[in-house]
């Protein structure tokens, strides 16, 4: 990936994220990067840390090796329809909008370059993304995958598995964040101040993830290891399967995956 340069088409939350973290992990310079959006006035940070803006998409693409399109799936056909004139076979497109296809993306433009659908988390920003990617262009994946693994972990699925991704790791991140903040709600009560509460509850979830991952153990393993008998922690953990803790988190996603599946063209995560 080193001195490719790289086009985000939509300096948005996402699209500020990946340029972000493509830097942090020295994947390219921020003068190798361009975001565009109609409006720049927001970008004047990132033009002060180096990168390149602008609100043409035509001119910011024609020098791209790697065009990244960032904008919400409404956006995306008048986006698609300026850049036909300028996109060309060497270039590689990589697809991070929810709910539109690679055949979509396909149809609405007239060259035949490869084409990367991939779904990133906006932990991106540092570094620490789970992005799954989706390609029948053996060349786009191995690009893109080399792209996204120096920003977290990456998983090669079937396209049909991408709204599924979707929710489990893009929605994600917002489920996770409430556990979070419940969790330093209940170490409040118990008596710590927010900031402290707050911190043993984000250490405490990285720690649990990192144990799994790390270890290749499996969640229950781990759960074993920390209920003792009689103890207090099997105790509050019974009492919030009684609560329906684990029923509620599957009901949520799959309330999310319904949702998702039922869009015509998704809005937002
Ligand atoms: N946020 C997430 O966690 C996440 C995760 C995975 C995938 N996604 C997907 O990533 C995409 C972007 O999400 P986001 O949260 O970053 O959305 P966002 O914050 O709304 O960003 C979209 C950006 O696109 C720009 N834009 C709109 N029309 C444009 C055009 N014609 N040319 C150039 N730029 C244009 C907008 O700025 P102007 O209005 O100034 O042009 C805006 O900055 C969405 O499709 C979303 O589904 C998001």
């Amino acid at each position: 990936m080193q001195n490719k340069k790289i086009t985000i088409i939509g300096a948005g939350n996402l699209g500020r994220s990946i340029a972000k973290g493509i830097v942090q992990k020295n994947v390219s310079q921020a003068s190798d990067i361009t975001l565009t959006k109609r409006d720049t006035a927001s970008l004047d940070d990132l033009l002060s840390q180096g990168y390149k803006v602008t609100s043409s998409n035509t001119e910011a693409a024609a020098k791209a090796d790697v065009i990244i399109l960032c904008v919400q799936p409404n956006q995306l056909t008048e986006v698609l329809d300026e850049l036909d004139d300028v996109l060309n076979e060497d270039q590689l497109l990589i697809s991070v909008i929810t709910g539109i296809s690679i055949a979509q993306i396909a149809g609405q433009i007239n060259k035949a370059l490869p084409i990367v659908r991939a779904m990133p988390n906006t932990a991106i920003a540092i570094g620490e993304s789970m992005t799954c990617i989706s390609s029948s262009s053996k060349e786009g994946l191995a690009v893109c995958k080399q792209l996204f693994d120096v920003l977290g972990k990456t998983l090669i699925i079937e396209e049909d598995l991408m709204q599924a991704s979707t929710v489990l790791g893009a929605s994600g991140i917002a489920f996770f964040m409430r556990y979070i903040r419940a969790a330093t709600q209940g170490g409040i009560q118990m008596g710590f101040d927010t900031d402290d509460a707050q911190l043993i509850a984000m250490q405490t979830a990285k720690g649990a993830a990192s144990l799994v991952l790390e270890n290749h153990s499996h969640p229950e393993v781990e759960i074993d290891k920390v209920t003792t008998p009689q103890g207090c922690t099997i105790e509050g953990l019974n009492e919030m399967e009684h609560q329906g803790f684990s029923s509620a988190l599957i009901r949520g996603i799959m309330t999310s995956y319904n949702r998702i599946t039922k869009m015509k063209s998704t809005k937002d995560t």
